[in-house]
């Protein structure tokens, strides 16, 4: 049997064996979650030690560990590394999911549940091609390192010491991921560009305790109205971000590269169907794959404060509250981003109330040419598993590890997403297709081979 028989023949057992994986509530941002991270963890570590990889280590960091493991036994062939993330989003609101979460579910040619397309589905994706490769040929046909990891829903807090405590044992001629989505159905993709993504948060305060808004209603400044304003006025008309200097160091983007955008094949009316909105908005001048891929952003993500719960409550509240982010583009720098952003917010408030501002998380953003030969292995792969000339696409999500490693040790990095933009991640419904899926596995197997031969 040959690796590829050997997937088909598997269908079902992996299937099976990814809702095993997608079983276990690995959220890494919840505490009450900590001995899930645990055994997916040791989850990882098994099914890595059946695909062919050795050595292999669950290493504790000051969060959550991180799984390591590598195969050398091919001297003188290409060394990849893969890079994934076992943990997931948290899923609520729970009441929106037909099926639960975390008992997969498959419907309509989908398979449903947290961590099916982000991260752990594509994750799998690749254990299964390793080790089709390693059971039908005996050893794996290159060499292959392996990092998946447990924090990257909240920001990969301990990876990047360990890559920096492990500099020559993580060197590699390419480094792998699949965390990244396909432009549309039946289009395999290749993602060449992700956003960078800053995080802060904003606490106004205004009366040092909540008021009686009829006692105290007219004369006070009311910390929920000061925010909103503040969040009215972090664009203009025409949907440009008015915090001076923020597009100052945003890279001009090529005639060339503007026309290969804008002439892949994607539909207006998917991406209308997928948003669900009315309308859309956006940046004035850029067509919608430029605004959500190739310009820089910034967007309430949560606001709060008062009264929220039942009925009504007559208060002037103390304290409001808001959650903000910036996707960034080359060559926008984090820091400078997060100071000019926090200047201008601090601008625009009266004196009426304090503020304060956290900067959360940093992250820059990435672009890369693909010229380099292991990309025409990748297309190749991915038109034998799909039957589709693969596209290349920037994307506006954010893996700062894929800058990191980039930067810092300048391989190549092939980006190959199995997910779709309609596949609901982060939300409820989170699914993966099973073409997809299964066609993941053949094209990764492919890859791995092809990138094994001269
Ligand atoms: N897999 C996503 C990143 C992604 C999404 C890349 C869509 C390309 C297209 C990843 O798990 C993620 O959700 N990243 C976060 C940032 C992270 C620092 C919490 C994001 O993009 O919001
Ligand atoms: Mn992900
Ligand atoms: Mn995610």
């Amino acid at each position: 049997m040959n690796a590829l028989e050997y997937i088909e023949h598997n269908r079902d057992h992996n299937l099976n064996e990814l809702k095993e994986f997608l079983r276990i509530p690995s959220i890494s941002t919840k505490s009450e979650h900590k001995k899930d991270i645990e055994r997916a963890a040791q989850w990882v570590a098994e099914k890595l030690h059946s695909a062919g990889i050795e050595k292999i280590e669950i290493v504790p960091t000051k969060m959550h560990p991180l799984v390591y493991g590598e195969s050398q036994h091919q001297p003188g062939k290409p060394t990849v590394l893969f890079y994934g993330h076992y943990d997931v989003q948290p899923a609520e609101p729970l009441d929106l999911w037909t099926s639960p979460a975390f008992e997969p579910t498959v419907r309509g040619g989908n398979l449903f549940g947290r961590g099916t397309a982000d991260d752990k589905g594509q994750v799998h994706i690749h254990l299964k091609a390793l080790e089709a490769l390693f059971k039908t040929e005996g050893k794996l046909p290159l060499n292959v390192k392996v990092i998946i990891e447990g924090e990257e829903e909240v920001g990969s807090v301990s990876l990047w010491d360990f890559v920096i405590k492990n500099r020559e044992r993580l060197k590699a001629d390419a480094l792998v991921v699949s965390d990244t989505g396909m432009l549309a159905k039946g289009v395999p993709s290749i993602t060449y560009g992700l956003r960078g993504l800053n995080y802060y948060q904003v606490e106004i305060t205004g009366p040092s305790q909540d008021l009686h808004s009829g006692v105290f209603g007219g004369a006070v400044p009311n910390p929920l109205t000061i925010l909103s304003e503040m969040i009215a006025r972090l664009h203009d008309k025409n949907f440009h971000v008015t915090v001076p200097g923020f597009y100052d160091d945003v890279e001009k983007i090529s005639r060339q590269e503007r026309k290969a955008l804008n002439s892949l094949p994607w539909k207006e009316k998917d991406f209308r169907h997928t948003v669900g909105a009315p309308g859309l908005c956006g940046e004035k001048g850029y067509s919608i794959i430029e605004q959500v891929s190739v310009r820089p952003t910034l967007e309430p993500n949560g606001i709060w404060g008062g009264y929220m719960g039942e009925g009504s409550k007559t208060v002037i509240p103390s304290l409001a509250y808001a959650k903000l982010s910036s996707r960034l583009v080359p060559n926008q720098d984090p820091a400078t981003i997060a100071k000019l952003v926090e200047r201008y917010v601090r601008k625009l408030l009266p004196k009426t109330v304090k503020c304060d501002f956290q900067v959360l998380s940093t992250g820059k953003p990435w672009v890369a040419s693909y010229t380099h030969p292991v990309f025409q292995k990748a297309i190749h792969a991915l038109e034998k598993g799909f039957g589709k000339k693969a596209v290349f696409i920037r994307e506006g999500g954010s893996i700062p590890f894929v800058t990191q490693m980039h930067d810092t040790f300048h391989v190549p990095c092939v980006l190959l997403g199995f997910g779709l933009p309609d596949e609901n991640a982060h939300a409820p419904d989170e699914h993966i297709a099973l073409e997809n899926y299964f066609g993941g596995i053949k094209s990764v197997a492919i890859f791995y081979d092809q990138l094994a031969r001269p």
